[in-house]
């Protein structure tokens, strides 16, 4: 009797033990072999690839891998596979707790129904309670169309918890295939985007809806390829040659942001190396117009190695990204003047003033590099609003309260003086180099208008307008009037750029600063 009811027990238990590893292998299946063959046929990696690159080895652990759709219709109930077209769980990124979902392009072609959208947002909840990072794997055809409002229920759920985390925590997206319709507007609304040559895709409406409506023929990849969002739109912060490149960019981005915003960013002075800041005299042309490669400034200045580009291809009059200086990590801003002569124009007002509302939110303090000759002028930008954007970076400036730090290296003029974090908008310590020529607008055009009438009764008016102008440079083209007034705390050699800059970043490193109590303040969006 009593060995009946043992062999009984262990039948059950192994009976129970072959049911969970049955329903794990399902898990593990996806959407089948044959549709993994058609995924890995288009070059394509499966969700659970994607999330084993992109984490440390053997860290990830799954969860909610048996979830599966409640759906009736169009005969589903006899189609369920289990996981529901998602993989989410958490891992670690260079040893930092992360979550993670993953889109299963396998199954349903990874589109978002009411348990795939639970499935999201549990771990998005849980991202979000633990103070850390989320990251999103986005493959997949939009709403789940046999799921009616119910698919688009999910994607509000979705993006009220993406607004909820912003400035909490950090939040990136990694786009590897479609990201269609109003799916666009999670990764919009995350920090970070990231897509990969080949095969991602975003748009509102894709080809055959733009073809119908306004008779433009498109590519998928004209119309929302890596190209258009790195170089044209700037939805696209970084963009990875392939899928492993584009994972590898996502793990090294999450190097430089804390865990969340209650977290110091990083320090890491394992891995400095110092370049010879002499150079920096060199790579400053004589001419005070020629052009020159601000990023080889950033890079002598910072660590080797350690600058990470975002936005590269686009507004590339400004340059913006991450690096680090003696191991503490820095959010970088600074005029270009190889393109449009460093000019602000509106794409480089929104672009800098995004990353600065950032840095500002994970206590990442700002340098700004200033060699900027102006606002662009044209009708374009008149019309297209740019005293709407450029009012978003002085208020992004302005608003900042982490560490700022301003080095002019060259032009400083007019409006742009003040927005490219001037000590009027609360900037900790201004420095400048010798060249620095903080004016309200450049000698030659200023002497044309103050010397108008004059110039008009010369014989040799061009001749008298260069004495004008060099007189006017000796005068106003250098950092010593604002360095008279206090507007410049110190005018410093180039090559004394590297150690202020870290002496003061020491100093700075526990600034509190208040604002005004209120809700918030309104951004000129
Ligand atoms: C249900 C979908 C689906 C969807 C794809 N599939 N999209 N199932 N709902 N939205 C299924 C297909 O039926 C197919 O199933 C499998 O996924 C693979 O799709 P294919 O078309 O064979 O793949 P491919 O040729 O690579 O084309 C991928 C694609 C295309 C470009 C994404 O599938 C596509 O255009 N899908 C529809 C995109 C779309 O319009 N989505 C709705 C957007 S509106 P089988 O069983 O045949 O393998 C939206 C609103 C959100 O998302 C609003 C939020 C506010």
């Amino acid at each position: 009797m009593y060995l009946n009811h043992k062999n009984r027990a262990n039948k059950k238990e192994k009976s129970n033990n072959d049911k969970l590893l049955e329903k794990r292998q399902q898990s593990l299946e996806g959407g089948g072999k044959k549709k993994v063959e058609n995924q890995h046929k288009k070059g394509k990696l499966t969700a659970r690839e994607r999330v084993e690159l992109l984490v440390d080895e053997n860290s990830f652990v799954e969860i909610d891998s048996f979830v599966t759709h409640q759906n009736t219709k169009f005969n589903l109930e006899n189609n369920k596979p289990l996981g529901d077209g998602v993989i989410t769980g958490h891992a670690t990124i260079a040893e930092k707790q992360v979550f993670v979902y993953s889109q299963d392009f396998t199954v349903f072609g990874g589109s978002l129904g009411r348990a795939q959208a639970t499935k999201i947002c549990k771990v998005m909840d849980l991202a979000i309670t633990t103070g850390n990072p989320i990251i999103g794997i986005l493959d997949s055809g939009g709403a789940r169309i046999q799921e009616g409002v119910a698919s688009l229920a999910g994607y509000g759920d979705i993006f009220f918890r993406n607004t909820q985390a912003s400035g909490v925590i950090p939040q990136v997206s990694v786009i590897l295939g479609p990201c269609a319709g109003g799916a666009v507007y999670s990764p919009a609304l995350t920090d970070f985007v990231l897509m990969n040559k080949e095969n991602s895709f975003m748009f509102v409406t894709g080809p055959e809806v733009v073809e119908a409506v306004t008779g433009e023929e498109i590519s998928f990849y004209d119309l929302g390829g890596s190209s258009v969002h790195g170089s044209k739109t700037g939805v696209s912060h970084l963009v990875g040659e392939n899928e492993e490149k584009t994972l590898d960019l996502a793990r090294k981005l999450l190097s430089y942001l804390p865990s969340n915003n209650l977290n110091d960013p990083p320090f890491n002075p394992d891995i400095v190396e110092e370049t010879d800041q002499l150079l920096l005299r060199e790579l400053m042309p004589e001419m005070e117009n020629e052009p020159y490669d601000m990023k080889r400034i950033i890079e002598t200045i910072f660590d080797s190695d350690s600058f990470l580009e975002l936005n590269e291809d686009w507004a590339k009059n400004i340059i913006i990204g991450f690096a680090r200086i003696q191991g503490l990590t820095a959010g970088i801003i600074a005029n270009q003047p190889l393109f449009l002569g460093g000019a602000i124009d509106y794409n480089a007002a929104d672009k800098a003033s995004r990353f600065i509302r950032f840095c500002d939110s994970f206590n990442i303090p700002i340098l700004t590099f200033v060699d900027v000759p102006g606002f662009l002028p044209g009708v374009k930008q008149e019309h297209e609003g740019i005293i709407r954007h450029g009012a978003k970076l002085l208020f992004a400036y302005s608003e900042a309260t982490i560490p700022k730090i301003s080095v002019i290296v060259r032009k400083a003029y007019g409006g742009a003086y003040i927005v490219m974090s001037s000590k009027h908008l609360g900037t900790d310590f201004n420095l400048a180099w010798p060249s620095a020529e903080i004016a309200v607008m450049g000698a030659e055009g200023a002497c044309r208008i103050l010397y108008k009438n004059k110039l008009k009764e010369e014989e040799n008016p061009e001749t008298v307008l260069e004495e004008f102008t060099n007189e006017f440079k000796e005068e106003f083209a250098n950092p010593y009037q604002a360095a008279e007034l206090g507007y410049v705390d110190k005018v410093i050699f180039p090559e004394e750029t590297r150690s202020e800059i870290i002496a003061s970043l020491l100093l700075l490193q526990n600034k509190r600063e208040q604002s005004p109590r209120r809700k918030h303040g309104i951004s000129p969006v």
